[in-house]
């Protein structure tokens, strides 16, 4: 884990509200597995007091690059996007447990909105696994998923691209094509890719989102549900336990 300021090499738009930024960081670049996040601290000011967690959509080993994918929400998100070429953004990481690989499996990527961009740096490190991407309306990555992955299938929730209606659709209609499936995105999504894979016995991974103080274990911020060994249920840190669950163990229903 580092702790950088990190040089601002592009931060431009991708669709109404969400934002791509590139950073320097040769550590962070080197060091970082899919599925892994950075915790950014927002200005030098008292607020907004806590960092924030963006997931690592890619990493550019050679370069020396990161990329992150955010949609803005509140101020913190919103002062990042505001932030320009050549100035400096403070981070933490990579941070959490990513994406377990296998060899030899089949495998999808199954990403809901902003969800997507984590699954990026997944697909390029799988090499020919298929990608469900699934957007309310506007669209974005596409043409980098397609770029890695085997075959990419969209769907929007107006049809205004691709398949009308939930990409979850599509992955239950392809489901027995796949051994593993690793999913991130709005939590009713992730559970009905749990479900459908749990029916079809495909091992499924999960990237969870909670709330976050320290990012590094120390707080209780962002605890999640998992089932233990005994059959009970006990909370565990979402930051330094996952983000990425298997779907067997998290509880989704919170
Ligand atoms: C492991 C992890 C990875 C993430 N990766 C991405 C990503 O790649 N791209 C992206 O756009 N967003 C991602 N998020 C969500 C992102 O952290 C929040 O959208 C962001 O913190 C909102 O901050 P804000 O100040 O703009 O909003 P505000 O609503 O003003 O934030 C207030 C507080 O709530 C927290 N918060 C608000 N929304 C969320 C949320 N959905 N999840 C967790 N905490 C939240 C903030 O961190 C902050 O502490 C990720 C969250 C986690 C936990
Ligand atoms: S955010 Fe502090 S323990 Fe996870």
């Amino acid at each position: 884990m580092f702790s950088e300021k990190c040089e601002i090499i592009s931060n431009e738009q991708l669709a109404s509200k969400v934002y791509e930024m590139v950073l320097r960081t040769d550590n962070i670049a080197r060091e970082s597995e899919p599925g892994q996040f950075i915790h950014i601290r927002i200005n030098g000011g008292l607020y907004p007091l806590l960092r924030r967690p963006i997931s690592i959509s890619r990493a550019k080993k050679e370069e020396g690059t990161i990329t992150i994918v955010y949609h803005v929400i509140g101020q913190g998100t919103e002062e990042i996007a505001a932030m320009v070429k050549g100035e400096m953004l403070d981070v933490i990481g990579p941070l959490g447990k990513g994406f377990t690989l296998f060899e030899g499996k089949r495998c999808a990527v199954v990403g809901g909105g902003i969800g997507t961009a984590p699954l990026l740096e997944l697909a390029h490190r799988l090499k020919n696994c298929d990608a469900y991407l699934g957007f309310k309306d506007e669209v974005y990555k596409l043409h980098e998923f397609q770029a890695v992955c085997q075959k990419t299938v969209v769907a929007t929730e107006n049809g205004s691209i691709g398949y009308k209606g939930f990409i979850t659709e599509l992955l239950e209609q392809n489901i027995k094509a796949y051994d593993v499936v690793y999913t991130c995105g709005p939590k009713p999504m992730m559970r009905r890719v749990a479900d459908i894979c749990m029916a079809s016995n495909v091992e499924c991974y999960v990237s969870m989102e909670e709330r976050m103080g320290c990012g590094i274990g120390a707080c209780l911020v962002c605890t999640c549900k998992v089932k233990g060994g005994d059959g009970g249920v006990h909370h565990t840190k979402v930051c330094k336990d996952g983000p990425v669950f298997n779907a067997k163990e998290v509880l989704l229903d919170a």
